[in-house]
Protein backbone atom coordinates (compact mmCIF):
# COMPACT_ATOMS: atom_id res chain seq x y z
CA UNK A 1 0.00 0.00 0.00
CA UNK A 2 1.40 3.58 -1.00
CA UNK A 3 1.24 6.09 1.54
CA UNK A 4 -0.53 9.55 0.58
CA UNK A 5 1.60 11.75 2.09
CA UNK A 6 4.91 11.03 0.71
CA UNK A 7 7.67 13.92 1.88
CA UNK A 8 10.17 15.15 -0.41
CA UNK A 9 13.44 17.07 0.17
CA UNK A 10 12.75 20.72 -1.04
CA UNK A 11 15.52 22.49 0.24
CA UNK A 12 18.27 22.64 3.27
CA UNK A 13 16.76 24.30 6.80
CA UNK A 14 20.36 26.52 6.93
CA UNK A 15 19.27 27.86 3.14
CA UNK A 16 16.19 29.69 4.46
CA UNK A 17 16.50 33.11 5.86
CA UNK A 18 13.96 34.41 8.44
CA UNK A 19 10.77 35.88 6.52
CA UNK A 20 12.20 35.33 3.49
CA UNK A 21 10.25 33.10 0.78
CA UNK A 22 12.02 30.46 -1.65
CA UNK A 23 10.29 28.96 -4.01
CA UNK A 24 10.97 25.58 -4.85
CA UNK A 25 9.39 23.03 -7.49
CA UNK A 26 7.71 19.95 -6.30
CA UNK A 27 6.82 17.29 -8.58
CA UNK A 28 5.91 20.15 -11.11
CA UNK A 29 4.07 22.29 -8.86
CA UNK A 30 5.26 25.35 -7.58
CA UNK A 31 5.71 26.03 -3.64
CA UNK A 32 7.15 28.76 -1.42
CA UNK A 33 8.40 27.80 1.34
CA UNK A 34 8.78 30.32 4.75
CA UNK A 35 10.77 29.70 7.61
CA UNK A 36 9.06 32.21 10.13
CA UNK A 37 8.27 32.58 13.79
CA UNK A 38 10.35 29.63 14.30
CA UNK A 39 8.79 27.19 12.34
CA UNK A 40 8.40 26.62 8.36
CA UNK A 41 5.82 26.42 5.95
CA UNK A 42 4.73 25.70 2.59
CA UNK A 43 1.98 27.20 0.59
CA UNK A 44 1.55 26.59 -2.50
CA UNK A 45 3.45 29.42 -4.62
CA UNK A 46 0.18 30.83 -6.95
CA UNK A 47 -2.33 33.24 -5.57
CA UNK A 48 -5.62 32.52 -5.86
CA UNK A 49 -6.83 35.71 -7.34
CA UNK A 50 -4.48 35.51 -10.41
CA UNK A 51 -1.08 34.11 -11.90
CA UNK A 52 1.55 35.63 -9.33
CA UNK A 53 3.97 34.06 -7.36
CA UNK A 54 3.30 34.50 -3.87
CA UNK A 55 7.38 33.90 -2.96
CA UNK A 56 8.05 37.32 -3.99
CA UNK A 57 5.65 38.60 -1.73
CA UNK A 58 6.66 39.94 2.48
CA UNK A 59 6.05 37.85 5.16
CA UNK A 60 4.56 39.60 8.70
CA UNK A 61 2.97 37.78 11.55
CA UNK A 62 2.88 34.51 10.02
CA UNK A 63 0.97 35.98 6.81
CA UNK A 64 2.59 36.11 3.34
CA UNK A 65 1.36 38.95 1.41
CA UNK A 66 0.87 38.95 -2.59
CA UNK A 67 2.38 41.88 -3.65
CA UNK A 68 0.44 42.58 -7.14
CA UNK A 69 -2.51 43.56 -4.97
CA UNK A 70 -2.08 43.05 -1.37
CA UNK A 71 -3.67 40.27 0.12
CA UNK A 72 -2.49 38.30 2.68
CA UNK A 73 -2.72 34.60 3.12
CA UNK A 74 -2.30 32.98 6.87
CA UNK A 75 0.63 30.86 6.15
CA UNK A 76 -0.99 28.08 8.54
CA UNK A 77 -4.19 27.56 7.15
CA UNK A 78 -3.61 29.09 3.13
CA UNK A 79 -6.90 31.14 3.91
CA UNK A 80 -6.72 35.08 2.99
CA UNK A 81 -7.02 37.73 5.80
CA UNK A 82 -7.79 40.69 2.90
CA UNK A 83 -9.33 41.12 -0.53
CA UNK A 84 -9.37 41.35 -3.10
CA UNK A 85 -8.75 37.44 -2.70
CA UNK A 86 -11.71 35.39 -1.57
CA UNK A 87 -10.31 31.80 -2.01
CA UNK A 88 -7.30 29.86 -0.24
CA UNK A 89 -4.31 28.89 -1.64
CA UNK A 90 -2.90 25.06 -0.51
CA UNK A 91 -0.82 24.63 2.58
CA UNK A 92 1.14 21.68 2.52
CA UNK A 93 2.56 19.71 5.41
CA UNK A 94 6.44 20.00 6.57
CA UNK A 95 8.92 18.03 8.37
CA UNK A 96 12.55 18.68 9.41
CA UNK A 97 15.09 16.27 9.75
CA UNK A 98 17.81 17.70 10.26
CA UNK A 99 19.10 20.14 8.11
CA UNK A 100 16.55 18.88 5.62
CA UNK A 101 13.21 20.74 4.68
CA UNK A 102 10.39 18.16 3.42
CA UNK A 103 7.59 18.82 1.76
CA UNK A 104 4.36 16.30 1.05
CA UNK A 105 1.61 18.12 -1.24
CA UNK A 106 -0.59 15.85 0.46
CA UNK A 107 -3.10 19.14 1.57
CA UNK A 108 -3.45 19.80 5.15
CA UNK A 109 -6.61 21.89 4.26
S1 LIG B 1 -2.89 38.55 -7.70
FE1 LIG B 1 -2.64 38.20 -5.57
S2 LIG B 1 -4.08 39.54 -4.68
FE2 LIG B 1 -4.35 39.85 -6.78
Amino acid sequence: MTSSSTFVRVCGLSELEEDTPKRVELDGTPVSVVRTEGEVFAIHDICSHANVSLSEGEVEDCQIECWLHGSSFDLRTGKPSSLPATRPVPVYPVQIEGDDVLVSLTQES
